[in-house]
């Protein structure tokens, strides 16, 4: 065995410090680089990352966005929940456009499966508690994606109606489970409202035996399969999908999503220890964005939200949603941090501020009895009732789109990133300036 009590913290994690959408997809592909091996710990084809390389434009949900480069190892770890038809999808358009996807991807047998029943519950849940709010009720939905998270994520906590990718590779196993699953779903589906013939457990593990024979070569026990690397010198880099303020025990529950998308799900969700993990890598916008419900201290309903949508693009990858826009809301992002244990910042889309002549940083909340605070309410009901405290700063008018060098920033954008820091107490070690991997200044 290793001596893990003296193993050097090699391995380095990227993950969102707001609601998501940050443009993680483009420091995972530019840190691919320096590692060996990209791994995905949470969520599912919820997540959406879009990578620009020269003038390909890829989206992936599920895959991690390493596997644009064919020498590195992917891995789907035991925390994601995986639509083995949309990741078969994934890999088959990868292949058409030239990407290899071999033995560079390879899925945890432990990952959960989100099944057709899942995404069919999940939109009726959300279509029921939306329609309270046309019978004068509150609104209770979530916004959720409709891609089946919740209520696979759901399952594995139910265990006893749970499908994991091992599953599909053992036809007897599954059409087992399923049967009692399915007798037991159609029931709530119905009671849902949803008017749909019987599910059919034979139909089911016939497609699905299939998609696991399509699959079988990728999936493994792929928590060996990370410490084999660990031991064997490889350096790994943990792809966080959402964001950590959709994390569901330290987002703003209940408007989150349903796993643990901080850091701090890394451990669990790939079975690597959290101390082997040396750099982290928060990933922030200059602004702030949210898609679905909840609450969002620093939303701009106005002209300058608008702007801020249109030059940021903020229209959802995986729903096409317009996003909601708003300051950057430095209670939050410190409070990410603190979570995430966030060694340096990536501040993305600073371009998208151009030509705004001030901007607004929010650093205290006013609490309802009118004292205030500098940390961030990890709870839905209660963050709705704060109102921002602003730092106003002089904005630019250059485009900064062409710029090579943080010192060569326009003076006000420089001071921007320098209040970014002071408020968080973590070094900005990238500026994102564009969308092509070229328009990123490093500094480390
Ligand atoms: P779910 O993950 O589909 O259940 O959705 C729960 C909430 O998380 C909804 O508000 C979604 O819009 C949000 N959400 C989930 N994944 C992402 C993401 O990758 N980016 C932004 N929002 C997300």
């Amino acid at each position: 065995m290793p001596d893990y009590q003296t193993s050097p913290r090699t391995h380095t994690a990227v993950v969102g410090l707001q609601w998501g959408d940050e443009g993680k997809g483009k420091i995972v592909d530019l840190l691919t680089s320096r590692n060996d091996v990209i791994v995905r710990y949470n969520g599912g084809a919820n997540a959406g990352h879009t990578v620009v390389v020269g003038t390909e434009r890829y989206a992936v949900h599920l895959i991690p966005s390493g596997i644009l480069n064919a020498d590195k190892m992917c891995v789907i770890g035991n925390g994601v929940v995986v639509d083995p038809e949309k990741l078969l999808e994934e890999i088959d358009s990868l292949r058409v456009r030239g990407i290899e996807v071999g033995d560079n991807l390879r899925v945890s047998d432990r990952a959960h499966v989100v099944m057709p029943y899942h995404k069919v519950h999940d939109a009726a849940l959300e279509t029921v508690l939306a329609a309270r709010a046309e019978a004068g009720g509150r609104n209770l939905s979530i916004g959720t994606t409709r891609r089946g998270i919740g209520p696979a994520y759901a399952d594995k906590i139910h265990r006893s109606t749970a499908v994991r990718m091992g599953d599909l590779l053992d036809e007897g196993r599954l059409l087992e489970r399923l049967s009692v699953i399915c007798s037991l779903r159609t029931a709530e589906l119905a009671a849902l409202g949803v008017d749909a013939p019987p599910l059919d457990p034979a139909a089911l593990t016939a497609k699905y035996g299939a998609f696991g024979r399509r699959l079988a070569s990728h999936i493994e026990d792929t928590t060996y399969l990370l410490h084999d690397c660990h031991r064997a010198g490889r350096s790994i880099l943990f792809e966080g999908a959402n964001a950590c303020l959709l994390d569901i025990d330290h987002g703003t529950y209940p408007y989150v999503t349903s796993s643990n998308c901080s850091a701090l799900g890394i451990p669990a969700g790939t079975g690597i220890p959290g101390a082997l993990i040396g750099r982290v890598y928060g990933i922030m916008k200059a602004y702030s964005t949210r898609v679905g419900e909840g609450p969002f201290p620093t939303e701009l309903h106005d002209e300058t939200g608008h702007r801020i949508r249109e030059r940021g693009h903020e229209y959802g990858t995986t729903t096409g949603r317009p996003r909601r826009c708003g300051w950057l809301d430095l209670v939050a992002v410190r409070y990410s941090a603190m979570i995430c244990g966030v060694t340096s910042l990536a501040c993305m889309l600073l371009d998208v501020l151009s030509g705004l002549p001030e901007l607004r940083l929010c650093t205290k909340y006013r609490l309802p009895d009118g004292s205030t605070t500098d940390r961030f309410i990890p709870d839905a009901a209660r963050l709705a009732g704060v109102e921002p405290i602003y730092e106003t700063l002089p904005g630019w008018s250059e485009e900064i789109v062409d710029a090579t060098e943080r010192t060569r920033l326009p003076e006000n954008a420089r001071r921007y990133l320098d209040r970014i820091e002071t408020i968080t107490g973590v070094p900005i070690e990238i500026i994102s300036v564009g969308p092509e991997r070229t328009q990123t200044l490093v500094t480390t």
